[in-house]
């Protein structure tokens, strides 16, 4: 832990140490104290790092409960250092009056460049073929040998067309994709037209795509959107892409779905129990995991870093934050 505390000046705490120069636009503005994240924090111990915080500059591992807020009781904004905000109960914060903001657009070309590092991985098993060589099992070119997915003429099913959703679709037209999206919300005609995506309700989506990937926000809403019935919707040729949050997919039933063959492949960034993995999940040959890498690069965490800290001191000098949220249904 880090401690800079200055009387007089606003207390702000940072729940882990940040990438980049962040923390300097704080100097000489608030009292600061970095915590450093050693594996998820339980609410208690949220509470104990945020105790006596006027701004919390927070990863979204942290949970922002009902109860935290009770132990916080000096808190007026929390900077989620992300743009998913499913740690935060924002109805407790709106009754508490705890501004809360986030991080869009600054990670939306990161996070679509890693759905296509996970759609190309897995549809043309390149994680097996990496396996394979360094196993010592290459031994020479085979007409045969782990075959995959073309992408030309096949749809790709888009659930969840926000900023990101749409950064996927604009990436799609090259290698050949139509794009199908569905959303609560239908977008006007000519964002549509402009994205060469077509509107279609969720089941007609799933039982038409070749590749669907995930891009709509936990709620409780969506939750196991993508249910053991619904996944037995999808083609038994298609590849599921979660990218968004874990719960979003019944882990379980994916995993029965992709063992029994029922689903060619999925590349999942992110997991319903976070870090672990649902039972045999890594034992299957047709998955590509990663370690919720989304927005994982140099100058996207360091942007979204600043955009947190800026917005959590502009809260505490009363000044508009620049990326608040509102209760998301
Ligand atoms: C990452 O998952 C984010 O919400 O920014």
């Amino acid at each position: 832990m880090r401690k800079e505390h200055r009387a007089g000046l606003p207390r702000i705490v940072v729940t882990s140490e940040l990438p980049g120069d962040a923390l300097s636009l704080l100097m000489g503005r608030a009292s600061v104290q970095v915590k450093r994240a050693k594996g998820l924090r339980s609410e208690a111990e949220v509470v104990r790092c945020l105790s006596v915080a006027r701004g919390a500059v927070t990863l979204l591992t942290d949970p922002i409960t009902e109860a935290v807020l009770a132990g916080c009781p000096a808190l007026r904004v929390v900077s989620n250092v992300a743009v998913g905000l499913d740690n935060v109960d924002l109805a407790a914060c709106a009754r508490r009056g705890v501004v809360v903001t986030h991080t869009p657009d600054v990670l939306t070309e990161s996070c679509a460049d890693l759905t296509w590092a996970l759609l190309l991985g897995a549809g043309r098993r390149v994680a097996e073929g990496d396996r394979f060589v360094r196993a010592g099992k290459y031994k020479g070119w085979r007409l045969d040998l782990l075959l995959g997915a073309d992408f030309r003429n096949k749809i790709l099913g888009i659930v969840g067309m926000g900023r990101i959703g749409q950064a996927v679709a604009r990436r799609a037209a090259p290698f050949g994709f139509r794009v199908v999206y569905t959303q609560r919300t239908r977008l006007p005609q000519s964002v549509e037209a402009a994205l060469g995506a077509r509107f279609a309700p969720l089941d007609e989506l799933l039982r038409t795509s070749d590749v669907v990937s995930l891009h709509c926000p936990l709620t409780a809403e969506t939750r196991h959107l993508l249910s053991r019935q619904r996944l037995s919707m999808l083609k038994p040729s298609a590849i599921l892409l979660n990218t968004a949050r874990g719960p979003l997919v019944d882990e379980e039933a994916l995993v029965e779905a992709l063992g029994s063959g029922a689903l060619f492949a999925a590349g999942l960034d992110v997991f319903e129990k976070e870090p672990r993995l649902a039972p045999g999940l890594k034992d299957l040959s047709n998955v590509l995991l990663l370690p919720h890498l989304g927005s994982a690069s140099r100058e996207t965490r360091e942007e979204m870093a600043r955009l947190a800290v800026r917005d959590c001191l502009a809260v505490v000098e009363g000044r508009p934050p620049r990326h608040p949220v509102g209760i998301i249904e």
